[in-house]
């Protein structure tokens, strides 16, 4: 512990350098305008991997973005740890609200983040995050500390639904064996009280178009004559929720799985602040599902919400005109042991049953994904909990988390193994927003946790 902590004291400026040169290129996956630096990106990541200390790289093509492979296999007969992470980022937009631009990465601190924090897009999720590993790897290579095997599998489509790592796990399985799969892409409850997350959501997500008339009309001439797709629109979508915020779509909640009062009461016990979280939103109260509080609504319910609607006139003054079309984008945070695929065909369903006469509806899936939850009695929870015990001086807490990460049902459907989440963001390192930030209080603390995982996992495999 004391070797780890020095070789990150000393070492943990070019760390940071890093990181920043890293996050400097702008791997926008949902965006093609960006595909050149997506690639960029992917051979940086492999660089990394070979400069820290992997026997073996290779960038894996797949139909979309590449996969980079790396691994440092020192004796077949010791346990495998398999490394997953993705060095994609989301789109930066709206970027009027960074208060610096997203991939000129920048050093200052926050209230939450007294000894700085870079900001950048991708800073937590996930090139911060995932690089960490990438220097815990150096730093067992460098101290002769690596315990085992490992590999990294990183990916470049996470933030679009991961549809060639799928490919790819399928094709590779041999490849990919290994004994645990470790993921640092999700957080933890506070620099204080580290937590480890046991459950994430599936996903459903889908595109709506609602048309109406077969042109823009006239809004004087035609008003109040044919049915307004946007006022359909809007009426359909508010459909979807009743006076309690159930979902009114007929079977959702069918494979719901219920959690007992004693998992309900044993959630209760994580810290947490109603007032702070509203102060930190600047809202005057949550809001959601009757009958359960805001940690249960945000990680053991399933939700749907419109993420983005259009249509009509959205520019400067105004014009009168009633559109043709109408559209929206609708998420469905799913849980165990929802099926996505029977989800989405239960929303197309319902979706173009309740559209009136007036117009036509089309349901359009994107993508979507199981959700994950991972028992704390396994030897990866445990040793993962060693580890943060040690860094941070107290447990780890076990606490379900409501993002997706979709592909980690498949990790475990096709590779057989347990992923362990071990994350070092904050919920307010504003992740998918304007100016989000990782801590370097985080990133430290990450590389130093990491090894302490794999000493902890080998010595408990034994
Ligand atoms: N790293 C996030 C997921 C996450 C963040 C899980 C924090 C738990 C805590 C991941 O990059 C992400 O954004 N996933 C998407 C799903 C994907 C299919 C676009 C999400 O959750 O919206
Ligand atoms: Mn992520
Ligand atoms: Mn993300």
């Amino acid at each position: 512990m004391e070797n780890i902590k020095s070789y990150v004291q000393q070492h943990k400026d070019r760390f940071i350098n890093e990181l920043i040169e890293l996050l400097k290129i702008p791997s926008v996956s949902a965006d093609t305008a960006y595909s050149q630096d997506v690639i960029d990106t992917a051979e940086a990541v492999k660089e990394s991997l070979s400069k820290a200390g992997c026997d073996y790289v290779e960038t894996c093509d797949t139909p979309g973005y590449p996969i980079i492979y790396g691994e440092k296999i020192i004796d077949p007969n010791l346990p495998t740890v398999l490394v997953y992470g993705h060095y994609d980022v989301q789109p930066p937009d709206p970027l009027e609200l960074w208060t610096s631009p997203p991939f000129e990465p920048v050093i200052k601190t926050t209230d939450i983040h007294p000894e700085g924090a870079i900001f950048a897009r991708g800073a937590c999720d996930d090139k911060g995050q995932m690089y960490m590993h990438v220097k815990a790897l150096e730093l067992m290579v460098q101290s002769n500390t690596l315990p085992c095997n490992v590999k990294f599998m990183i990916e470049g489509e996470e933030e679009v639904g991961s549809a060639s790592l799928a490919w790819f796990v399928e094709r590779n399985q041999e490849k990919l064996k290994n004994d645990v799969i470790l993921i640092s892409d999700t957080g933890m409850i506070s620099n204080q009280q580290p937590s480890i997350t046991t459950g994430l959501r599936g996903l459903s997500y889908v595109e709506v178009e609602v048309t109406g008339p077969n042109r823009d009309l006239h809004s004087g001439l035609y008003g109040g004559a044919v049915a307004n797709p946007i006022n359909i629109l809007a009426k359909m979508i508010a459909s979807l929720h009743d006076e309690n915020n159930h979902i009114t779509i007929p079977g959702f909640y069918d494979k719901v799985q219920e959690l007992s009062a004693e998992e309900r009461a044993e959630m209760a016990k994580a810290p947490f602040s109603l007032e702070k979280y509203k102060n930190a939103l600047n809202i005057a109260d949550v809001y959601g599902e009757k009958g359960y509080v805001t940690n249960e609504r945000n990680s053991i319910r399933p939700t749907l919400d419109v993420n983005g609607i259009w249509g009509g006139y959205t520019g400067e003054g105004a014009k009168t005109v009633i559109a043709s079309k109408a559209y929206a984008k609708i998420s469905m945070r799913l849980v165990p042991n929802q099926e996505w695929e029977e989800i989405t065909e239960l929303f197309t369903k319902h979706f173009t049953s309740i559209a009136p006469a007036g117009v036509t509806v089309k349901v359009t899936p994107h993508h979507g994904g199981q959700g994950y939850v991972t028992p704390i009695d396994s030897i990866g929870y445990q040793a993962a909990n060693k580890a943060y015990t040690e860094t941070f001086g107290v447990p780890a807490i076990p606490v379900r988390s409501g993002g997706s990460i979709p592909i980690v049902a498949l990790f475990e459907k096709e590779l057989k193994s347990k992923t362990i989440l071990m994350g070092f963001g904050l919920d307010s390192d504003a992740i998918h927003s304007p100016n989000e930030h990782f801590g370097i209080f985080n990133y430290l603390k990450g590389i130093e946790t990491i090894p302490l995982f794999y000493k902890y996992f080998v010595e408990l495999s034994k």
